[in-house]
């Protein structure tokens, strides 16, 4: 029998270097799918979530942040959002960091973590700026763990449905007018390319050994199918490129919650896209 000591409740192998689990909670998470379990609508937490036009439920990045990293364990979201990731950690006793281009959203950040989290929050945890700039904001082999969903190029600047419903509920279609922010770059493959820029500087500031998950969906851009999950893996695990990640797993994040369309019904078949991957990246020990 391997020997165990008790952290938070739960009998930890003592030669688990990795997270606070024990190991029956560790199988449970190896699963390769989980269900989204968002705040529900009602939620009084759930308001400032609704402001951002596509952000990821805190609850869920706290399945992540649980599994990837100890007690006061250092966690990086480049691409912040409204501070989804940061306040999983305060509730996780993680320190928290976070990277975000547009200062609306960094400041609505920072009025969240007040109003859930009572904490204040300074600039060196948040920094409002371009991820493009990491490695000035973070020094080498820094955190423990990096999560986050990064733009999905301009998606979310179409005149569909799903825009029209955010105008009428007053909320934003794009996350900001900037030509540094991801979700403007008009070529598909400038913005990959940019976005793999960024996950480089990510893998000099992770820990050797750590991990990194991205979570990121396939989508359509003018009738257009785009593997987008299978586009950047190729990019990161690029060996030619000497991107030294390993790809650990990809699991898939299903969103059973969300409406169904009848796209182009009865003539062709346009999917509901119902789910999220989630890509476990490991940087070499
Ligand atoms: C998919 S959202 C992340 C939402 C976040 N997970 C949350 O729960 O709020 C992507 C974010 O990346 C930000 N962003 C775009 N380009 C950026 C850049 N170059 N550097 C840092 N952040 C950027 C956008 O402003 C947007 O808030």
């Amino acid at each position: 029998m391997a020997e165990t000591h008790m952290i938070n409740g739960s009998a930890v192998d003592k030669r688990n270097d990795l997270n606070d689990l024990s190991s029956k909670e560790w199988i449970q998470e190896t699963k390769s799918f989980f269900y989204q379990k968002g705040l529900g609508a009602g939620s009084s937490e759930a308001k400032y979530e609704k402001m951002h036009p596509a952000p990821f439920s805190f609850t869920d990045i706290t399945k992540l942040i649980r599994f990837f990293t100890k007690q006061k364990g250092k966690v990086l979201d480049p691409f912040l959002g409204v501070g989804s990731t940061i306040k999983a950690c305060l509730e996780l006793d993680r320190d928290g960091y976070g990277v975000e281009l547009s200062p609306k959203w960094c400041e609505i950040s920072k009025q969240r973590l007040a109003a859930e989290s009572n904490h204040v929050i300074d600039n060196e945890h948040l920094v409002c700026g371009d991820s493009r700039n990491l490695k000035q904001y973070f020094e080498k082999d820094f955190f423990d763990f990096i999560v986050t969903s990064p733009p999905y190029w301009n998606i979310l600047d179409k005149k569909d449905h799903k825009a029209k419903e955010r105008v009428l509920n007053g909320h934003d279609t794009k996350y900001s007018e900037s030509e540094n922010d991801l979700g403007n770059i008009e070529k598909y493959e400038k913005f990959l390319d940019d976005l793999t820029g960024i996950f480089l500087s990510c893998h000099e500031i992770l820990k050797p050994g750590k991990y990194m998950c991205i979570i990121v969906s396939d989508f359509r851009h003018k009738s257009e199918f785009y593997p987008f999950h299978s586009d950047l893996l190729n990019k990161l695990i690029d060996k030619r490129q000497k991107i030294f990640f390993q790809l650990k797993g990809i699991k898939i994040l299903i969103q059973n919650a969300k409406k169904l369309f009848p796209y182009r019904y009865p003539f062709s078949y346009v999917e509901n896209i119902h789910h999220q991957y989630i890509l476990i990246l490991q940087k070499k020990k």
